[in-house]
């Protein structure tokens, strides 16, 4: 899956002969997973129309503060359209729209956007290679990289002039990898290893019944989501669910019991740099298994249990151990429990989470958790889809280990 895939990209078109590529790049954005908003200058109009971008991306294109013939005052909000995008390409960059980011002489709307927007902004530049060499084009890819953005190198070869040199944009696909390899290097979990349990475990009576819980996977398939998103390699064992959790840095164990969670878990946790444990998992299981599905005759049944392994507590007794990070799930006296489990199973952060919330726990699209760490410090987040929660979980994670 590309680091593209969920982003909103605004694609800036200039008035260049390249501009007839940047259809390609909608394209190959939009397949990447991208939503992608293109703005046009008035001279890039003459090379390549708003139709087969808007037909692209799928989306509408603007070049003109209001639209042609709009008698109704809507305008297209450059600041709105700024803040949208998660970040902002312009291919093809001319050297005189360059030349305006540099100096901010906004005269039309793709240069309001930019100026608007707070997000990483590539530069694509294409143009004649004496045009490229000119002391103030040199000046304005020094200026704009000081400025903080980021300038996609051009290549050699033959240009519109029918002169070869240094000057053509870089290809559609080039951009494209540049970039994702440009964001995938900045991802803060990159080149780490993350483990995470997630779901229930079904811990079998006879061939046809089991204990379990109401565990839906939900939360645990967030968290992989979230840190393969963040570059990590994840590791996720997972009890009995049907959610996915589709990644390509995710390599997914399905288990049923705490005892194969427990195997699978030590097969992997002295590889990871991270563990989150997020599975709610059976304390106890059936002390032996029927081998046929045991009859209605008594008016009682009595089923002795065992103790199950404690995972989590197992990995936290590891005299070398990844970063841990513990849930708890609580009914009653939270904090007070969660502080003891965060201490028992010698946890680096525990997220609580309440049965008494509305919106959390077992099943539910949103949770609602307090993060503890080792100091005893609480952070009380508000009630959020599983995804937001997982991003928060994540982010202090990732401060506790810089
Ligand atoms: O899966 P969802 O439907 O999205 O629901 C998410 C959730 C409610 C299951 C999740 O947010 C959560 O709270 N998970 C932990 C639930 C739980 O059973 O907590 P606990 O207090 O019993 O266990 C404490 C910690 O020890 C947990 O990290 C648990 O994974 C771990 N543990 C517990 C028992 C055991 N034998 N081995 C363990 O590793």
């Amino acid at each position: 899956m590309s680091v593209l895939s969920g982003k909103n990209i605004i694609l800036g078109v200039t008035g260049g002969i390249a501009a007839y590529k940047s259809s390609i790049l909608v394209r190959l954005l939009v397949k990447a997973g991208a939503a992608v908003k293109v703005i046009m200058t008035p001279a890039a109009l003459e090379f390549v129309t708003p139709l087969t971008l808007a037909t692209l991306s799928k989306n509408p294109v603007h070049h003109l503060f209001t639209e042609e013939g709009d008698t109704t005052g809507v305008w297209n909000n450059h600041v709105e359209l700024g803040l949208w995008g998660d970040l902002m390409i312009i291919a093809p960059a001319t050297a005189n729209t360059m030349s305006k980011m540099v100096t901010g002489g906004i005269d039309n709307l793709l240069l309001a956007v930019y100026c608007s927007a707070k997000c990483p902004v590539y530069i694509a530049p294409a143009m004649d290679l004496d045009m490229y060499k000119h002391p103030s084009t040199q000046h304005s890819f020094e200026k704009l990289s000081s400025y903080g953005n980021i300038i996609i190198p051009a290549g050699d070869g033959e240009l519109a002039s029918g002169l070869s040199g240094k000057g053509r944009m870089a290809e559609p696909e080039e951009i494209l990898s540049f970039i994702e390899e440009d964001i995938e290097k900045q991802l803060p979990l990159k080149g780490k290893r993350v483990l995470i349990t997630a779901g229930p475990t079904y811990e079998p009576i006879d061939p046809v019944r089991f204990i379990g819980n109401h565990s839906s996977g939900k939360m645990g398939a967030a968290l992989a989501l979230e840190a393969a998103q963040l570059g990590a390699l994840v590791t996720l064992i997972i009890g009995p669910s049907h959610v996915e959790a589709v990644h390509s840095n995710i390599s997914r164990t399905n288990v049923m019991t705490a005892q194969q969670m427990y195997d699978q878990v030590f097969n992997h946790v002295d590889k990871v740099d991270i563990a989150i444990f997020s599975a709610a998992v059976a304390d106890y299981r059936p002390q032996s298994v029927a081998d046929q599905k045991i009859k209605k005759k008594d008016s009682t049944l009595t089923i002795e249990l065992v103790k199950n392994p404690d995972i989590l507590a197992s990995v936290g007794a590891l005299k070398k151990r990844p970063f841990l990070v513990g849930f708890a799930l609580e009914t009653e006296n939270e904090l007070e429990h969660a502080f003891a489990k965060a201490e028992k199973k010698n946890c680096d952060l525990l997220v609580l989470n309440s049965t008494r919330d509305k919106g959390a726990g077992f099943g539910k699209d949103t949770n609602k958790v307090t993060i503890i760490d080792r100091k005893k410090q609480t952070t009380v987040y508000e009630t959020k889809s599983k995804q937001l929660v997982a991003k928060d979980i994540l982010n202090e994670i990732i401060e506790k280990i810089k």
